[in-house]
């Protein structure tokens, strides 16, 4: 059976892009049966759209409460029916009001390796440290997202990326684009099994 997996983008959505091409290509046995947007802007909904996939803008409202905006998020992504839900760029902390509905299914991509740098600005932070104390590798990784904690959760795959003495952010920010790229439908691909052949 083919997997349904249903992505939550804020921006760009270069992994959602990933997954897509992956799929296109008949490397990954899955199907992205929806995209989903807090910003109603962002890239990663055009390219739903492109692609001929359903895409939702889902902005929080003036005086929306989180846990009602997770609960309204929750219901729409369980109409589409997942398999996966998967975090590519996803900027909102997710509270247990959408978690709790989407238990054991909901996966998180995060720049850093596991550990390091949760939040905002990963990849700048992990070149800070590599010009203040030397740090010589960044990575990425997947995990599943059980609970409220920040970029945090059982790991599905990892990779490690080197930071070179002359990197700057935009040197180091697409090594790690790269690396995340293919970690991401390495990961994806890790949970629903290979394309027959
Ligand atoms: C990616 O680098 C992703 O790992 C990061 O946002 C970027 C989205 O890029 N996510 C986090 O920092 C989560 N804490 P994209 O929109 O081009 O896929």
């Amino acid at each position: 059976m083919t997997a349904r997996i249903v992505v939550l983008a804020s921006g760009n959505g270069s992994n959602l892009q990933a997954l897509l091409d992956a799929i296109r290509s008949g490397s990954l046995n899955a199907e992205v049966v929806g995209v989903i947007s807090d910003r109603p802007t962002a890239r990663a909904l055009a390219r739903a759209t492109d692609a001929g996939i359903p895409a939702v803008a889902l902005p929080i409202e003036a005086s929306e409460a989180r846990a009602d905006y997770d609960a309204r998020l929750a219901q729409f992504t369980a109409g589409f029916a997942p398999d996966f839900v998967v975090l590519v760029g996803w900027m909102r902390l997710l509270t247990m009001s959408f978690l709790s509905h989407h238990s054991q299914r909901v996966v998180n991509l995060h720049p850093a390796l596991p550990g390091e740098f949760p939040g905002t600005h990963a990849i700048e932070r992990a070149l800070q440290a590599h010009q203040r104390v030397g740090l010589d590798r960044t990575g990425v990784m997947v995990h599943f997202v059980p609970d409220e904690g920040v970029d945090d959760g059982p790991v599905i795959a990892t990779v490690e990326v080197p930071i070179q003495p002359d990197d700057t952010l935009a040197s180091l920010e697409q090594r790690v684009h790269a690396a995340e790229h293919a970690l991401l439908v390495q990961a994806i691909r890790q949970l629903v099994g290979s394309p027959a052949v």
